[in-house]
């Protein structure tokens, strides 16, 4: 896929999530995989088409990935509060996480009910987890388009007071939120996805672009870091890998430097997939945060098995989407092996930049990932775990340099 087909993907892939987002907590996500997989089945490592996979060293030697990459970074992972709980997911977590970030139960959707008026149920139930178990936990998200609630924009727009009254609401929501959660949680995403993903001006034309204009970033920065002094401060988004979209990401974040406003870091979403992007991209966002005194949090890393798909198949409707694969047929195995190899790829890369300093993958294993009902319900193993929770292809092709996926 070209640059422009995948900017086209990921601003497309954002705008429908965010249907879906508006689910309740610990719902959405996906989760209807199929059958789980027989990764330890004979065969052969060779990079020919197979039906079945390469063989797999036991996984009862696979090392913890928070240890392996001790010194260099915190290894995370996304979960919903039922997965904390979950047969496939907690041990992994347990053994390998030390970073997690909760998938949708921190959202401004799911925290705010109204004006003043919070539900942190949840977000407890994954922080109680995270502290039971030594592991640190990513805030995410203070500000989103796609979970930004009406009572935030309630009122008379054509008012003298409506801006006012609307930046009041934004301040109170995140002095209070990450009041709350301060000393629980490392780092916020404190704005997610503001970058426009068309040329032109570098604000995505959101809600709260419409009411504040681009003054809501840095009215949201100053007000979390009023509310904690030394959480580390992010801005998310995805596609920085672009250059178009890291140079739009790049001014907004130049302006707000300019202006003395907090900011730590740079969040890089990376849902990648098997052809896309080259190493360098990713490089050249890292070093973009870098050369602004900004450290760098991969924070949605997952690898989809399509790496063919159309810009069209993340319209509405989506159009020419390849064909789900089935698992355990040649072309599947093709893919696991692409995944393997462009995952050893980015870790390679992720522990050559000591700027990055946490790599958060989105989800724990493959029984449960947003990317198998988006951008359609298909087959999606996008992790670093197997449905069942072994480790797959991906998993040794990170942490052996000489296993051949
Ligand atoms: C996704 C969740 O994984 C889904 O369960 C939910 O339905 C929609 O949101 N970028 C982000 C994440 O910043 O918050 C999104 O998470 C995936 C894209």
């Amino acid at each position: 896929m070209n640059i422009s087909a995948q900017l086209s993907r990921r601003s497309l892939l954002m705008g429908v999530a965010g249907a879906s987002a508006l689910a309740s907590c610990g719902g959405g996500g996906g989760g209807g995989v199929s059958s789980p997989v027989s990764s330890g089945s004979t065969a052969s490592s060779s990079s020919t088409a197979s039906a079945s996979g390469p063989t797999l060293p036991d996984p009862a030697t696979a090392p913890a990935l928070k240890t392996h990459f001790n010194g260099k970074f915190l290894v995370g992972m996304t979960a919903e509060p039922n997965e904390i709980n979950n047969a496939i997911s907690q041990p992994v977590l347990k053994a390998h996480a030390n970073s997690m970030t909760a998938e949708n139960c921190m959202k401004p959707h799911a925290i705010g009910t109204s004006a003043g008026v919070y539900n942190y149920t949840l977000a407890d139930q994954v922080i109680a987890f995270a502290s039971a178990n030594n592991i640190a936990v990513r805030g995410h998200t203070l500000l989103w388009h796609q979970s930004a609630p009406d009572w935030f924009f309630a009122g008379d727009s054509t008012s003298a007071t409506y801006r006012a009254t609307v930046q009041a609401r934004l301040e109170r929501y995140i002095t209070d939120v990450v009041t709350y959660f301060k000393g629980k949680v490392y780092a916020w995403d404190v704005v997610n996805e503001p970058t426009s993903d068309s040329a032109g001006s570098p604000y995505r034309n959101s809600r709260w672009y419409q009411v504040l204009g681009a003054d809501y970033i840095e009215i949201a920065l100053r007000a979390a870091r009023a509310a904690d002094p030394t959480v580390k401060l992010f801005i998310n988004d995805y596609s920085t890998e672009n250059a178009d979209k890291l140079a739009r990401l790049m001014s907004l974040v130049d302006t707000l430097l300019t202006r003395g406003v907090p900011l730590d870091g740079i969040g890089h979403q990376l849902h990648i997939t098997t052809t896309w992007p080259p190493v360098a991209n990713v490089r050249a966002a890292f070093q973009a945060a870098e050369t602004r005194g900004l450290i760098n949090h991969v924070t949605e890393l997952d690898v989809s098995l399509y790496g063919s798909d159309p810009g069209s198949c993340f319209g509405t409707p989506a159009t020419g989407c390849a064909p789900s694969l089935t698992e355990g047929t040649a072309a599947y195995w093709d893919s696991i092996r692409a995944q393997a190899l462009q995952y050893r790829a980015m870790f390679d890369l992720f522990a050559s930049q000591p700027s990055v300093k946490s790599v958060t993958t989105w989800g724990v294993a493959d029984n449960h990932t947003w990317l198998s009902s988006f951008p359609v319900n298909r087959l999606n193993h996008p992790l670093l775990f197997d449905t069942t929770g072994k480790p797959k292809s991906a998993f040794w092709a990170v942490v052996n340099p000489t296993f051949v996926p």
